[in-house]
């Protein structure tokens, strides 16, 4: 949408957003072509070409929709609702470090609110800004599954575990100062764009960095294991009967008269309540008295 200067959205259609110079739409070609050879169908290699397009402006810029949606024949209409849907895709001009401090439950509580609030006074930028020297943008971020090690601060992606108010200051004072920072894991830190590209498929080139990231597991390689024909399917097998599927299941009639379940038709943990407020006298609805009231 068209915006006048105070930022007011007129709510006018924009132009067709430019297009690469050519020599960069050339490269981004290549690269492009490279991605989407991995998918059997084109359109699955949407979410690596957002973050190619990512790597080469730092953002998710209307001309690298419409690049995507070039690429794999989608609508822009298509490639902008993926690209908006997904924080990882940053829609506006952002600073070498994503700094994202986690202020979900158990980090907030360990302290990531006041990492979070220190770094905003510290930094002079709110949520989502970037310092003047644009080399740090702020953010809160959601759960990273690294509770264990709370409070977590992110940069670009890589850990930074355990962090105190102290700790985060100085952390991102020495990223603004162009000291080299080491992540408590994983391989060594690198720029937000560089990161964009990894992240659309690309090796990382740097002595050492595959090494110090670790492997995947077992269970996220089965797929590519598939794909090359070094493994064999697994069996499906039903969550109830613990049978496999492609063996014949012995099933009642419709008609049938209900049967006691067996252990294995008992509701597990995932399922919902049998008994619920509504349903179980022992646990009625609405407020409880408290102890002494
Ligand atoms: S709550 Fe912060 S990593 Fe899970």
């Amino acid at each position: 949408m068209t915006t006048t200067p105070e930022g007011v959205s007129l709510g006018m259609p924009q132009l067709p957003a430019p297009d690469y110079p050519d020599d960069v739409r050339a490269r981004l070609e290549r690269d492009a072509a490279e991605v989407v050879a991995r998918y059997p169908d084109s359109r699955s290699a949407l979410l690596p070409l957002l973050h190619l397009v990512q790597s080469e402006e730092g953002h998710v810029t209307r001309t690298g929709m419409r690049f995507c949606a070039e690429v794999l024949g989608l609508t822009t209409a298509e490639v902008t609702a993926v690209a908006t849907f997904y924080t990882m895709y940053r829609r506006k001009p952002s600073g070498d470090y994503q700094v994202g401090v986690c202020t979900n439950t158990l980090c907030a509580v360990m302290g990531g609110d006041a990492i979070f609030e220190s770094l905003q006074e510290h930094l002079g930028v709110g949520n989502g800004e970037t310092t003047d020297d644009g080399k740090v943008t702020l953010e809160h971020i959601e759960c990273n599954a690294a509770c264990d090690f709370a409070p977590v601060v992110m940069v670009n992606w890589e850990f930074f575990d355990n962090q105190t108010v102290d700790s985060a200051k100085q952390l991102v004072d020495d990223l603004r100062e162009g000291v080299q920072v080491e992540p408590t894991r994983g391989a060594p830190l690198c720029t937000f764009k560089e990161t964009a590209r990894i992240l659309a498929g690309f090796p990382d080139q740097r002595e050492g960095a595959v090494e110090a990231s670790g492997s995947a597991g077992p269970a996220s390689l089965i797929g590519l294991r598939l794909a090359k024909g070094e493994a064999t399917p697994a069996r499906v097998v039903h969550p109830r009967d613990g049978g496999p599927h492609d063996e014949p299941q012995d099933r009642a009639p419709r008609d049938a008269t209900p049967h006691e379940p067996s252990p294995a038709e008992h509701a597990s943990s995932h399922d919902a309540p049998h008994d619920t407020s509504a349903s179980d006298p022992a646990h009625p609805a609405g407020p409880v008295a408290e102890e002494g009231e």
